[in-house]
């Protein structure tokens, strides 16, 4: 897909509405992985260099089109050495703004026409802009006020991390170096359907694990104990590793697991197989053997794609063993330059900072959603209204 983009467009002392996603992880005030922002960084400075005026539209968290000050953005703006403007539909500060000045608006989602796309909210966002730019890739699966209404009203582009990140992802879509694996994990089945089956097509193996592996333990006759997993998703299951047959994709599920009787960080871990699991026993991690199987498996793939930890990788040291040893290979392999690697969610990028392999990587995607939807070759409105 062709994007409209900034290169060549005359800006200098025009008023630009700039989408960023600034949804990050905020502890007492506190940015705890400012990822996102620093991401964001690179167009922002591009447009002041173009001489325009800058104002930043974002949301943070979901605050159901209320004014709760408890998803306000000013967190970010102090971060950024910017200036908050509380109302995101005011205008007044246009009036003091230079060319290249930069100012961050209030959480959008305080208004509920944000979320609902609501005509007359997005024409109030978009009053007094010469243009917008979309840079929030991982919300373009939204079709918001302020990532289609606005584009529908105003002359509109893609930011450079926008169009980064879907040539990156379509890069590996569409021409991945062989054998690719791909390593999906996370909590739900039912949220993961769509993305599982798109890269059991795309890949020649694909490692399934986290608590999602545990429902599919489940579904293939493996005793999980009381741990977290979908009873109901059985059948979603089986049918998924059926048609991840007749795609001559292989799938790996966990082998082993790491287990507790209590669901807690401090619990004593003891590794079991599925024959060994008691009733009472819980699944906090990936197990010794399958995380020796996957670490194996990344060493044999020249392209790999990860999204989700396999266990509870925030309870460091003993149940981010898994994940921790899935990041450290990835980062291994790409560093020898034999593997092209491809990292997305909020999780699993959490895990290559804790690592400190996060620039290791070959590309790390800002998106969580919208980098699922993406792969698995939904349209995401933000991004197809923006194209050529
Ligand atoms: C994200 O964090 O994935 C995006 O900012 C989208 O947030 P949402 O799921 O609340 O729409």
């Amino acid at each position: 897909m062709k994007l409209r983009t900034i290169n060549g467009l005359d800006l200098r002392g025009k008023y630009v509405l700039l989408r960023d996603d600034f949804n990050v992880q905020i502890v007492d005030g506190q940015i705890t992985d400012a990822f996102r922002i620093e991401q964001s960084m690179p167009t922002i400075n591009k447009l002041r260099d173009m001489g325009a005026r800058i104002a930043i539209c974002a949301h943070l968290g979901r605050p159901k089109g209320e004014r709760n000050m408890a998803y306000s953005l000013k967190p970010v703006a102090d971060y950024m050495g910017v200036k908050l403007i509380p109302d995101c539909l005011d205008k007044d500060f246009m009036r003091d703004m230079h060319d290249g000045d930069v100012v961050l608006l209030e959480n959008v989602r305080f208004y509920a026409g944000e979320e609902k796309n609501d005509i007359a909210f997005a024409s109030d966002l978009a009053r007094g802009f010469d243009a917008f730019v979309n840079d929030a890739f991982a919300v373009s699966h939204r079709a918001h006020a302020s990532t289609v209404g606005v584009a529908e009203i105003l002359p509109s582009y893609a930011g450079d991390l926008l169009a980064s990140e879907i040539e990156h992802l379509s890069a590996v879509m569409e021409n991945p170096k062989r054998p690719l694996l791909s390593i999906v994990a996370g909590s739900k089945v039912s949220t993961k359907i769509g993305v599982l089956k798109a890269l059991a097509k795309l890949s020649d193996k694909l490692i399934i694990g986290g608590a999602l592996g545990t429902t599919f333990n489940y579904a293939t006759g493996g005793n999980v104990g009381n741990s977290l997993y979908e009873a109901d998703q059985k059948d979603v299951a089986l049918e998924i590793l059926q048609y991840a047959r007749e795609q001559n994709c292989t799938v790996l599920l966990p082998l082993d697991k790491g287990v507790a009787k209590e669901f807690a960080r401090d619990a004593e871990r003891v590794n079991k197989d599925f024959t060994q699991i008691e009733d009472d026993d819980i699944i906090i991690d990936a197990g010794i053997a399958t995380t020796e199987r996957d670490v194996n498996e990344i060493k044999k793939s020249a392209t790999v794609i990860w999204n989700g930890t396999v266990g509870m990788a925030e309870w460091t040291p003993v149940w981010s063993y898994g994940s921790f040893a899935i990041a450290n290979a990835i980062a291994e392999q790409t560093r020898a330059g034999k593997l092209e690697s491809i990292v997305g969610g909020g999780d699993t990028v959490a895990a290559l900072t804790a690592c400190g392999v996060k620039d290791d990587v070959t590309y790390v995607s800002t998106g969580g959603g919208a980098f699922l939807e993406f792969i698995e070759g939904r349209n995401l409105p933000g991004i197809a209204i923006l194209a050529e």
